[in-house]
């Protein structure tokens, strides 16, 4: 495939959200919206990627991994075709093609992009729209086509007349362009009178009139042009996105023993033969090994790495924590900036009081380490290895229990060396 460059459309204020957050950044899964939109033109190598930002441009710009990428701001909001026209600029003198995506389609696949990149590398068009058929098509662009099926125009929801409104086939939003006809076509738009804006999707219609060669690829994927555009919309790209994370789990061998009260975030990874119990919340940035036993009703939380044949039971939660291997930790406990060493025993109610009312200090708990029942560890602890701490014990702050030693009562003394 040949090279490309990518613009990534965000400046939108995401109206219907009714959010101070700029609509790209809603997490689904526990990643920004615009995120997924990144994961597609990294992973087809694009040259270069513009994410054009307007309403939040400073927090849009702070939340995003910027490898590769250039912000360009949009003044002012003044429809697609002026976000396109910001990064002219930017790519002068390129003359390849130019991916343009928007930023509130998180279900769409890179497999469709490529796909349309190839089609449109070997039809040689001067656009490639990619189109969809939906069951539901309110509120996006339609495809008009003429009696024998050729492409005549995108029209817009607000432009739209009553025969239109049963077109089923939708712009999705996403487009190949040779840069040299988008640039010269987008100096042609005009404002669109009822909307005040300058609308991309009329670029395509003046390709066409100007005698270039004007195609689109049509996806049998019906979720792949869902574009979000309020909280429903959100809620329901996060029910599919979640499911995707599961069926890509239980493919690679972890038993989820009921996928609809089980959430799994972006970027976990768990060893196979390991099992999930119904209401367990798993956060992004996770490892789990294999052969372990997590939940029902657990929470493990960003930066935890759990090694394996460990079991986290009920109602019990970890952050930021690694816990090594053969470990049990079967209830009502939670675990904070801790460290565990292998066969440890977290008793049931074990507490970290990880947090001073300033700053997160860290537990060590070494290898084989006993911890008793609703014993209390006011961090910095170290316990160390086989040491035991009674039921109940207070471990005060900066306290070391040597390896072996038995501990107990508040605050803890040493009982037997
Ligand atoms: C747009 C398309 C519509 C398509 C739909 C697919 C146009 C005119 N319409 O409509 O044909 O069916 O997407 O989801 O393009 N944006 C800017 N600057 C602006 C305005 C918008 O960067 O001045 C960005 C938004 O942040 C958003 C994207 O462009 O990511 C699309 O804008 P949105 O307002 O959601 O357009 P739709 O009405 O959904
Ligand atoms: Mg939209």
């Amino acid at each position: 495939m040949s090279g490309f460059c990518s613009i990534i459309l965000a400046a939108g204020k995401g109206t219907r959200m009714k959010s101070k957050v700029p609509k790209v950044l809603h997490p689904i899964c526990g990643r920004p919206m615009i995120e997924y939109m990144l994961d597609i033109t990294r992973s087809l190598r694009s040259l270069k990627t513009y994410i054009v930002t307007g309403y939040g441009a400073a927090k849009v710009k702070a939340a995003v991994r910027a490898d590769g990428v250039e912000f360009v701001l949009q003044p002012q909001l003044r429809g697609t075709a002026d976000a396109v026209r910001r990064v002219e600029p930017r790519l002068k003198g390129f003359r390849g093609t130019v991916l343009i995506l928007c930023g509130d389609t998180p279900l769409l696949s890179r497999d469709i992009v490529r796909a349309l990149l190839a089609k449109h590398h070997q039809a040689k068009a001067a656009v490639t729209v990619l189109t969809a058929i939906i069951d539901h098509p309110q509120g996006y662009g339609r495809i008009i086509r003429d009696d024998t099926g050729s492409f005549l125009a995108i029209r817009e929801q607000k432009d739209i007349n009553d025969q239109e409104t049963q077109i089923k086939e939708i712009n999705v939003g996403v487009y190949c362009f040779e840069a040299p006809r988008l640039f010269e076509a987008l100096k042609k738009v005009r404002l669109n009178a009822r909307k005040k804006e300058f609308y991309l999707t009329d670029v395509v219609e003046l390709l066409l009139a100007a005698g270039h060669p004007v195609d689109t690829f049509t996806t049998q994927d019906v979720q792949a042009g869902f574009g979000v555009n309020d909280r429903r919309d959100l809620a329901q790209a996060e029910a599919i996105i979640r499911r995707r994370i599961l069926q890509e789990h239980m493919r690679n061998g972890v038993t989820i023993i009921n996928p609809d009260t089980t959430y799994i975030e972006a970027n976990v990874k768990i060893g196979s033969d390991t099992v999930i119990h119904p209401c367990t919340v798993i956060h992004s940035d996770v490892r789990i090994g294999s052969g372990c036993l997590i939940g029902p009703f657990a929470r493990i939380r960003p930066g935890s790495r759990i090694a394996d044949k460990v079991e986290i039971g009920n109602f019990t939660e970890i952050s930021r924590t690694s816990i090594g291997s053969d470990v049990f930790m079967k209830h009502f406990s939670f675990l904070g900036d801790a460290r565990v060493g292998a066969k440890a025993n977290i008793g049931a109610g074990v507490v970290t009081a990880n947090f001073d009312g300033v700053a997160k200090n860290k537990t060590t708990i070494g290898p084989g380490a006993l911890i008793g029942s609703d014993a209390i560890m006011v961090a910095p602890v170290t316990i160390g290895s086989r040491a035991v701490v009674g039921a109940g014990a207070v471990v005060t702050k900066h306290t070391r229990v040597p390896a072996g030693a038995v501990v107990r009562g508040v605050p803890a003394k040493i009982f037997k060396e």
